[in-house]
């Protein structure tokens, strides 16, 4: 196969023969990208244009719209979709519930999985051990680009790895690793890492986007002609641009991350994309000595301390089609500085800006003299705004040195007119509340719950505004001086 290379920019889609640092078209600077050009590609394509010339000619005039026979007599390559044959999705299980749970189920044969993360979080680890995991019933390939047979080995055994058929190739020339998926035809396949890989064929470097992009394309070709399915490892770099998983994004099926403290033992994998499920769904592990072990109740987890203290609040975040009750904590202070300090982990600092100020607005709290730290227990991202209630109450609770009635739970979005909107999946909320022995929720007047709700043993406390919300759930008024 004849193969050649390009350079396209990136922001014109200017093309050269030869590497320049700017794009002489368009000025942009840094955005060559290598790019090969196969011969096959071009002896593939013709044909295909000199046929369709030909039909257009036999037709008649050029471009004239065609009619009912024209279109029997069309060489037909696409068909009427409701003759497109359907196949039920079979998945397989990857052996970790919580794996299969954010896949949408299992993997698809054919599917091509992105797994991102920053080094050193446990990727080789998350799929070492569901590769150990499926090879007890299909064959598995586990690709290590990165580190020795021996290396792997090691961590094989660390991992409790015992009589599976799992094979392992310890190899980064990409021609070797396409050419032992062909024979080999694996049900699924394990490439540690796709910036690891080395097409020899491309002058850029292994990491590079042009090396990530023609690697990817080509293990997915392969992956889709013999339904394998592929899981590819990718590293987040700093910036998230150059070679990261960015790049990768728009060609494969789904694309998880994996993320957690460094200092926390716990590991959280999300979909961002998925062809085949749902986004947003979450799977818990922790990380132990003997390798990832599946939280199965994760709202454990982050649940802070036991004993109530002034500044905590408690509030349900959803993730996908799971609840989570989560501990928030609030430090209220007098500020030393001419612009109070704002600082928040696990929230968006814009948002706690924002409540920050409809309570100073609409309950008259001078917050604006006081430094505001704010932490979500357990080291979570918590994006939704139904969270704002549980965040104003936490705020509210330090400022005044309260405590809360112990077992309650705040769910709301707050307005900026200082009201409580009705927030989605209400009931998943209550009900996970309930389960884990919660006895009161404040939630937003007007909620319409349905009739799941009948058999949720919570009581709940209505309110139209976060100033009603907040005596109903600190017990005074807080806005009274004399609290
Ligand atoms: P690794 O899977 O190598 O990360 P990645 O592939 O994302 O770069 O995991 C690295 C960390 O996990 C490493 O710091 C050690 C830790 N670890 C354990 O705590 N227990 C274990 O059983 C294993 C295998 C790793
Ligand atoms: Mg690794």
């Amino acid at each position: 196969m004849g193969r050649s290379s390009l350079y396209v920019c990136q922001t014109c889609g200017a093309q050269t023969r030869q590497f320049f640092g700017r794009c002489s078209a368009c000025g942009s600077w840094n955005s060559l990208v290598e790019q090969v050009v196969t011969a096959s590609d071009t002896r593939r394509r013709r044909p295909v244009a000199s046929a369709g010339a030909a039909a257009g000619a036999a037709a008649g005039a050029f471009g004239a719209p065609l009619g009912a026979a024209d279109l029997l007599q069309r060489p037909r390559r696409s068909e009427s979709i409701h003759t497109v044959g359907e196949r039920p999705l079979q998945r397989l299980g990857s052996g970790y519930g919580e794996l299969d749970r954010v896949l949408g189920g299992g993997l698809v044969p054919g599917s091509l999985v992105l797994v991102g993360g920053d080094p050193g979080i446990g990727k080789s680890t998350l799929l070492l051990q569901s590769a150990e995991a499926m090879a007890a019933r299909h064959l598995v390939l586990y690709v290590s680009a990165e580190e020795s047979a021996q290396q792997v080995k090691l961590r094989w055994r660390r991992l409790g790895g015992a009589g599976s058929q799992l094979q392992l190739l310890a190899e980064t020339d990409l021609e070797l690793v396409l050419q032992e998926l062909e024979s080999l035809r694996p049900a699924v396949a394990i490439i540690d890492s796709i910036q690891a890989l080395h097409d020899g064929e491309l002058a850029s470097a292994p990491g590079s986007v042009a090396q990530v992009r023609e690697c990817a394309a080509a293990l997915a070709r392969i992956a889709k002609r013999q339904d394998t399915a592929l899981l590819l490892v990718g590293h987040v770099t700093k910036e998230g641009t150059l070679a990261g998983p960015k790049v990768l994004e728009h060609l494969v099926d789904a694309v998880l991350t994996f993320e957690g403290d460094r200092f926390a033992s716990h590991r959280l994998l999300r979909a961002v994309k998925n062809r085949f499920g749902a986004t947003h769904e979450l799977g818990v592990f922790e990380m132990r000595d003997r390798g990832l072990v599946e939280v199965t109740n994760p709202s454990e987890l982050f649940l802070g301390s036991d004993e109530p203290s002034a500044g905590t609040a408690t509030i349900v975040a959803c993730e996908g089609t799971r609840a989570l009750v989560v501990e928030l904590q609030a430090l209220v202070s007098t500020t030393s500085y001419a612009s109070p300090r704002r600082t928040a982990t696990g929230i968006g600092t814009n948002r706690l800006h924002q409540i920050l100020a409809v309570l100073e607005k609409h309950l008259g709290l001078p917050l604006s003299r006081f430094d505001c730290y704010l932490a979500v227990a357990g080291g979570l991202e918590v994006e939704e705004p139904a969270a704002d209630l549980g965040v104003a109450t936490a705020v509210v609770a330090s400022y005044r040195d309260l405590t809360l009635p112990p077992g309650t739970v705040l769910v709301g979005e707050l307005g900026l007119g200082g009201q409580l909107r009705p927030v989605g999946q209400l009931e998943l909320r209550l009900q996970e509340a309930a389960r884990l022995g919660f006895r009161r929720a404040v939630v937003p007047k007007g909620s319409g719950l349905g009739p799941m709700a009948a058999g949720i043993d919570l009581q709940l406390l209505e309110a139209g505004t976060v100033a009603e919300a907040l005596v109903l759930a600190l017990g005074v008024n807080p806005a009274d001086d004399r609290a």
